[in-house]
């Protein structure tokens, strides 16, 4: 006997929901913002295609695991997660369905063939730049083939997607992101990214602006441009000259509606004199800049080819400090690099007690293979870097927690975002990109309110509205 699908009659007399010919997508994101856009926009393609998007994996014909290559538990989580997706998959086709998986992102690009190899359970394998291709390898693999997309094509991908619906753009709220530039050309050598997401390419004015007035005219108000290393953005501008993203931003402040602007992540050798002053001038430009340094030890910094010292950026943040006084700094930070002496961490320890983050994000080294680090000298003992990890988080945390005592009694403007975990609440950012719950009545989704900072916890801060 063969497996046909119940009919939506039979369905219903078997107690169960019935099945509409809407295939259903479950989007799995792993990784850095960057991903959860491009997730948006091949969303977006399979919206085109005919996908409808569910919340469950148990409810999907297509699973898409969007993956992160850039720590080896991060890799790994995907080949772990396949496994599980295993199972599922054998369960439904004995069922007589036929449930897809394809895996997009960064271990898509870096292991292409070899996951099809180690993880039969998957269909389609699309690294980032091919993701205007998804429907058509998905078509090919419903006729049985197991497809392998991971060239680094001349076109745009993202002409290639289909724009995001009024629709979509606001059910994802009233904050959005934009990716405006893709790839990296710096080369650390600790870093997977320049081999996963291939050179650096930057997303003409023109589109960029475009999609940032059909975010707005659908109801956003804040937008976040991305890249890797979004400010190696350039681009021809309006008046004919070359623009960096400081003169992109300015032109993205005079669209009406669009209160707040913010990028990430920068490196400290884009950082120039044109995006410093943005920040002094504009005040849709938000005063919180990631600007990761890594390490504060010369040495370090040199053989991570980040090309620039400790004290160069050190000046740096005190160059965009006296033009945003205001400004919160985040960073990123590696410890147990290869050849780290004790000394060398300390001098990154004296770096963030010099630079004061609001906010960081710090990990143990992890040898990616393919990239130059894999293959130094003088990797550093695992315990080490556990015991150097808990000292530099413990001095960030404080950092962080200071930041968050300074800002009691304050009044700040909040962009109402999204409702509280309790119905009377609702939960807006300040301009610093702490979460902070104020009381519902304060104003409605997409509103900016003024509000006094009443009390803070570990995690959030919670305000009253002020009346201006
Ligand atoms: N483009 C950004 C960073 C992208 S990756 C920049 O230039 O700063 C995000 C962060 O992951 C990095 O800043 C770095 O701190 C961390 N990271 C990258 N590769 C790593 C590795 N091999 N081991 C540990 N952390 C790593
Ligand atoms: Fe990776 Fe360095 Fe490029 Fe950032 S700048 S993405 S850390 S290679
Ligand atoms: Fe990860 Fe790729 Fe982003 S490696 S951090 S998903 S660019």
């Amino acid at each position: 006997m063969t497996n046909v699908p119940p009919t939506a009659e039979s369905a219903i007399l078997a107690g169960a929901e019935p099945r509409t010919n809407t295939r259903k997508v479950f989007i799995k994101t792993y990784g850095c913002q960057m991903n959860v856009y491009d997730s948006e926009r091949m969303g977006d393609a399979l919206t085109g295609d005919g996908y409808q998007a569910v919340d469950t994996v148990e409810a999907a014909d297509l699973i898409l695991i969007n993956t992160c290559h850039i720590r080896e538990k991060a890799a790994e989580k995907v080949y772990s997660q396949l496994g599980r997706l295993a199972k599922l998959k054998k369960q439904r086709n004995a069922e007589g369905g036929d449930l897809m998986v394809a895996v997009a992102g960064c271990v898509a690009q870096a292991e292409g063939q070899e996951i099809i190899r180690r993880a039969p359970v998957v269909d389609v394998v699309i690294g980032p730049q091919t993701y205007h291709r998804l429907p058509q390898a998905l078509a090919k693999a419903r006729q049985g083939e197991r497809v392998v997309e991971t060239d680094f094509p001349a076109e745009d991908k993202f002409d290639g997607l289909p724009n995001t619906s009024a629709r979509a753009i606001r059910a994802r709220g009233v904050a959005a992101f934009l990716t405006v530039q893709e790839g990296c050309d710096k080369f650390c050598t600790f870093c997977v990214v320049p081999y996963t997401r291939g050179a650096e390419v930057s997303r003409p004015v023109d589109r960029i602006v475009q999609e940032a007035q059909r975010l707005v005219d659908a109801g956003v108000r804040e937008i976040t441009l991305l890249g890797q290393n979004v400010n190696a953005w350039h681009g021809k501008g309006a008046d004919g000259r070359e623009w960096g993203l400081g003169e992109l931003v300015r032109r993205l402040a005079e669209i009406d509606g669009l209160v707040r602007i913010r990028y990430t992540t920068s490196h400290p050798r884009d950082m120039d004199d044109s995006l410093i002053a943005a920040h002094r001038d504009l005040p849709e430009l938000m005063p919180y800049l990631h600007l990761p340094v890594q390490s504060g030890s010369d040495a370090i910094l040199k053989a991570m080819n980040r090309r620039h010292t400790a004290d160069e950026y050190v000046r740096l943040v005190e160059r965009i400090r006296a033009a945003r006084p205001d400004i919160a700094l985040s960073g990123d930070f590696i410890v147990g690099f290869p050849g780290e002496t004790d000394a060398d961490f300390e001098n990154t320890m004296d770096l963030i007690r010099e630079v004061n983050y609001a906010a960081a994000f710090s990990f143990k080294y992890s040898i990616r293979p393919g990239t130059p680090g894999a293959g130094m000298e003088d990797q550093v003992a695992e315990a080490v870097k556990t015991e150097r990890l808990a000292r530099l988080q413990a001095l960030l945390s404080e950092q962080t927690r200071a930041f968050g005592r300074q800002c009691m009694g304050k009044t700040v403007d909040l962009l109402l975002e999204k409702p509280g975990r309790n119905t009377h609440q609702i939960v807006g950012r300040s301009p610093w990109l702490q979460p902070v719950i104020v009381d519902a009545k304060a104003g409605k989704i997409g509103d900016i309110v003024s509000v006094r900072i009443t009390e803070t916890d570990s995690s959030s801060l919670f305000a009253e509205r002020v009346e201006c």
